[in-house]
């Protein structure tokens, strides 16, 4: 048996190809902005994870530039060996001061910081619960671990007691869930999730992702959204998103995070984050911690995005955050509101099964603070008009 053959076998993908319904690796040729060009055409972009629009910022721009002077292009090894540059663990000390942990350990991904967790610290005697629409950097990593995974229904804490229940008391356990969920944008339930813990002896870890930057007094995240930073045991998050870098961070106790350190394979066994990256990530700190205004807009320009979709009738789901979902419930009508949409120059993502449960096939919306409100309601006159002709508004 070839093991090729099913390669040679597979034909969904050039299917839709040739149906002009494939929505996946579009080569955008312009900077990551409000604005992008897909095939020579400019587009409004409300597919991308740049919550606070630095990416195109001058001092972030400057930095990442200045880090390569000084530091060249690569790290040319492990954090472990000879990669570890003074500004990464610079930028470690500023982060988990910010985040208010002991300590911190920068990755060179956040898929990569999710396995480091999990193959560090999930062993033979220990548990893991996840919730069920974790991000599958997290699933993926309690499979390089050596725990047994459990699993509680989406942001159901009578279902995540009877999972627990179910636990032998000798083994440790780790509940690990998103803060805002990246698909639906809504955000745990911090506050019951901290009872739950502490009623059963287990550690909490948070994946902040999508809302370092965007929720709490401060822009730390979902722990301090809830004021609940001492009670949430490891603080997770990604540079890729409001960071507009590349990398991750993992922010807790200091004894925990120098164990991860020493056992999380994904650090150990790959190459440090590259300067530029390290610099880009350190001066969107800066901005995110003095720029409150740029915080505000986001959420100004979240209200009237999610305010304009609901008055034209679409389901936006339950959402809290500048991840805001338009439910359309089928996968052959997701994708072709989203090409619509691409011809009339609005850039969505669209989400099918198995990402989401059947039924909740969805386009994903993400605002920028960046936004201006004319390329909104160019973008919500451009979803009228698709809507209406694709009979999922009336
Ligand atoms: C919730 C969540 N965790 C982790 C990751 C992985 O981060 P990165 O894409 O920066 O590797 C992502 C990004 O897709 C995410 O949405």
């Amino acid at each position: 048996m070839d093991i090729f053959k099913k390669c040679y076998e597979f034909q969904e993908a050039e299917k839709a190809r040739q149906s002009g319904y494939y929505p996946y690796f579009h080569p955008v040729s312009s900077a990551e902005d409000t604005e992008i060009i897909v095939d020579g055409k400019a587009l409004v972009m409300l597919g991308s994870n740049n919550y606070l629009g630095l990416t195109t910022h001058p001092e972030v721009k400057k930095a990442a530039k200045e880090a390569v002077e000084v530091y060249g292009t690569g790290s040319c090894g492990s954090r472990f060996l000879n990669g570890t540059l003074d500004i990464h663990e610079e930028l470690e000390r500023e982060l988990a001061e910010f985040v208010g942990k002991e300590s911190a350990l920068v990755f060179s991904t956040g898929y990569q910081t999710n396995l480091g967790i999990m193959s560090a610290l999930l062993g033979r005697n220990d548990v893991v619960v996840l919730d069920k629409w974790d991000h599958a950097s997290i699933v993926d990593g309690t499979r390089l671990g050596m725990a047994e995974v459990k699993r509680f229904k989406h942001n159901d804490m009578d279902h995540l007691k009877k999972v627990l229940d179910q636990i032998p008391k000798d083994k440790g356990i780790l509940i690990v869930v998103d803060g805002v969920f990246s698909m639906e944008g809504d955000i745990a339930n911090l506050p019951e999730l901290v009872k739950i813990k502490k009623e059963y002896g287990a550690r909490l870890m948070v994946d902040d992702a999508h809302s370092v930057g965007i929720l709490g007094e401060n822009g730390a995240g979902t722990a301090e959204h809830f004021g609940l930073t001492d009670e949430v045991d490891l603080i997770m998050c990604t540079f890729s998103k409001s960071f507009a870098s590349l990398g991750g961070f993992v922010a807790g106790e200091a004894k925990v995070i120098d164990y991860i350190k020493h056992f999380a394979r994904p650090m150990i066994f790959s190459a440090a984050l590259p300067p530029a990256q390290v610099a880009a990530a350190k001066a969107s700190l800066q901005i995110i911690k003095t720029d409150r205004k740029r915080r505000e807009n986001l959420w100004e320009n979240t209200r009237f995005w999610q305010e304009g979709l609901k008055k034209l009738g679409f389901d936006i789901g339950e959402t809290q955050t500048p991840i805001v979902p338009v439910i359309i419930g089928d996968d052959m009508l997701t994708f072709a509101i989203w090409k619509k949409l691409m011809e009339y120059g609005v850039y969505t993502n669209p989400v099918i099964t198995p990402a989401v449960p059947p039924g909740r096939q969805l386009l994903r919306t993400s605002i920028m603070a960046t936004h201006t409100k004319e390329q909104l309601q160019r973008a919500l006159d451009a979803f009228e008009k698709a809507g209406k002709e694709l009979e999922v508004i009336k």
